[in-house]
């Protein structure tokens, strides 16, 4: 089953609901530009490669559906429909690179219908490559993990923040796939517990053994020798720094303090190869986020709050990047990883 796939009988975009995760696996189908933005923002499809398929079918939607008679109008239309998509979540490269390889694709359109057909066609290709990169990513990254490992994994980056199979949980089914006994421990992900909720919900599906902690106990599991590797997912790369959900920074720290190594596993399309951690916007969230949880009042109505929804891990933290192309070690120079 994928994440987000797109009905070419409906002409809408089909996808799994993940707010409803582990309770209900919910499908949905989105049937404008606004209701795909909706999902976007409220983490109803989410993770940076589902975010590129979203984008993807965001506009295929937006094609669908304009009434534009020309083709400058309707290159008008897609250019509004992007701008609306890339606003919706700003750290995660993804959704912009996405929504920027449809538009160029349109360049070789010649006539109304044939930009319709580029930009669907474009979008499901998106999707499709989605699924052979992150089973590339596992095919390198299997590599490195061992028999017998005992690995952290912040958030969720598994299929459901793909299209499908995931990046760093991708590389965890691979080393499974090929006979190696592997043990996670998910940490919950707070403040709206990708971890909990969709991590531990896949593995389990998965027959993966895990074992679920808050965010806070890392360093306690680590100095107690209960770790043998950490490997997260990114939501954009740059020159200098990972991105990735708020509290990977913090592990990271902690790997480096207990000498555990420290594993990214990403698409080429989550590098930034331009962007740098000053120039990079952090999604500051809904402070209710925290005051708030599953409807329950659990912090002053009114208390300031801090909610960013992604950290900077800076390359030295890191001990290898895998990709769709390999595994790279430091020092990461992009222009050679991105090749
Ligand atoms: O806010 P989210 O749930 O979209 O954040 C997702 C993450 O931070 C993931 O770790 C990242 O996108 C990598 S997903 C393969």
């Amino acid at each position: 089953m994928r994440t987000i796939d797109w009905n070419d009988e409906s002409k809408n975009i089909v996808l799994v609901d993940q707010t409803y995760l582990p309770v209900e696996l919910k499908i949905i189908e989105c049937d404008n530009l606004a209701s795909i933005c909706e999902a976007i923002r409220s983490l109803r499809v989410r993770g940076a490669p589902a975010l590129a398929a979203a984008g993807g079918f965001g506009m295929a939607l937006a094609v669908t559906l304009s009434s534009a008679t020309s083709m400058e109008m309707l290159l008008k239309d897609l250019k509004v429909a992007g701008d609306t998509l890339k606003a919706t979540r700003p750290t995660a490269v993804n959704l912009a690179w996405a929504v920027n390889r449809v538009l160029k694709a349109t360049e070789d359109a010649y006539d109304l219908d044939s930009i319709k057909d580029i930009v669907i066609s474009e979008a499901i290709r998106i999707a499709d490559e989605d699924v052979k990169i992150n089973k590339s990513i596992g095919k390198h990254g299997h590599r490195l993990l061992e028999d017998g490992d005992r690995v952290i994994t912040h958030c969720n980056a598994g299929r459901m923040a793909c299209v499908d199979w995931g990046t760093a949980l991708g590389v965890i089914r691979s080393a499974v796939e090929k006979g190696k006994d592997i043990e996670v421990i998910a940490c919950e992900t707070r403040p709206l517990n990708q971890g909990s909720r969709i991590t531990t919900w896949e593995l389990m599906q998965d027959n993966i053994p895990v074992t679920l902690i808050t965010d806070s106990m890392s360093g306690h599991v680590m100095k107690n020798g209960m770790v043998d590797k950490v490997i997260v997912g990114a939501d954009r790369i740059t020159q200098d720094v990972v991105f990735n959900k708020i509290g990977t920074y913090t592990h990271s720290v902690l790997a480096r303090e207990h000498e555990i190594p420290f594993f990214v596993a990403a698409p080429i399309s989550t590098f930034d190869p331009n962007g740098w951690e000053e120039t990079v916007k952090i999604e500051e969230r809904d402070p209710d986020e925290l005051r708030y949880m599953a409807g329950q009042q659990i912090a002053p109505a009114n208390v300031r709050v801090y909610n960013p929804a992604f950290d900077a891990t800076p390359m030295e933290n890191i001990t290898a990047i895998v990709t769709e192309k390999g595994i790279f070690q430091p020092p990461f120079l992009l222009d050679e990883v991105m090749m």
